[in-house]
């Protein structure tokens, strides 16, 4: 299985901190925040991994990270994604690189407390389709929400006013080769973006998305409230834990 990192958009919920810098090179306690979803690939075995990233800053990423070796990376290879078109927009990019593999896609600004390994082994023996990661969290109206049936999830609703379940779809994915024929079907939403929530409903009508619950804590780090408590998570335990 192969690994995508997606760390393109434009940052703007952080301004002025992303005038002049890529959000995926903000400090996260002690590292650049893009060190995080790397170590969560490299620690659930995942060796070979694309970057997806974007703006005036993509250079930064080549300095800071090189081929990828230090982080325990066989080969990083990297994509530019123009303009800030969404996270399906940016994952489309890594096309060529799956070549019909299944992946893991992890959001740059997402960090674990733990690890996914189980997670990953019981999405390998998965024969077909894709499997999200939900986490209970205080304010699901800040993310992707999926509204529960059993051990079923009947649909996830992108930034619902009034949630159906007290889950948010955390920003880490497995799917397989279908998923570029899908986001190819996709339309921009209301803000304009090729939606990854619709990605996953496209897998969830086709009665082939299976979920778990992460174990540990997580969180994004994408507004200046959430950057901070992510500083203050990993000084106090440490993020990517493998016990
Ligand atoms: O953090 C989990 C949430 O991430 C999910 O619950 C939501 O369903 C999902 O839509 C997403 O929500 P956000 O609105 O918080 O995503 P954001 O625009 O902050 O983008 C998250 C990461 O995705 C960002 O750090 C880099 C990458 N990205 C995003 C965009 C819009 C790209 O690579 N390219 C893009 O164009």
């Amino acid at each position: 299985m192969k690994g995508v990192v997606l760390a393109g958009g434009l940052g703007t919920r952080l301004h002025p901190l992303t005038k002049v810098t890529n959000k995926h090179l903000l400090p996260v306690y002690d590292k650049p925040m893009v060190y995080y979803p790397l170590e969560c690939l490299v620690n659930a075995g995942i060796n070979e991994v694309m970057l997806v990233t974007g703006g005036s800053s993509a250079g930064d990423f080549l300095r800071l990270l090189g081929n990828g070796k230090e982080l325990g990376l066989r080969r990083l290879h990297y994509a530019y994604q123009e303009g800030e078109g969404g996270i399906a927009d940016a994952l489309n990019l890594a096309e060529d690189f799956a070549d019909g593999d299944k992946i893991v896609v992890v959001l740059g600004d997402n960090i674990i407390e733990r690890n996914i390994r189980s997670a990953t082994a019981d999405y390998f023996s998965q024969r077909e389709g894709a499997k999200i990661i939900l986490k209970e969290v205080p304010d699901p109206e800040r993310f992707g929400v999926p509204e529960i049936d059993g051990d079923r999830i009947v649909s996830i609703e992108e930034k619902p006013k009034a949630p159906k379940s007290r889950y948010a779809v955390i920003g880490i994915y497995f799917y397989d080769g279908r998923v570029f024929e899908i986001i190819k079907t996709l339309k921009p939403s209301g803000r304009g973006e090729l939606e990854i929530t619709d990605v996953n409903n496209a897998y969830i009508e086709a009665g082939t998305m299976t979920y778990e619950v992460l174990d540990g804590w997580w969180t994004d780090a994408g507004t200046f409230e959430s950057l901070h408590r992510a500083s203050n998570m990993v000084a106090e335990g440490g993020a990517n834990r493998l016990d």
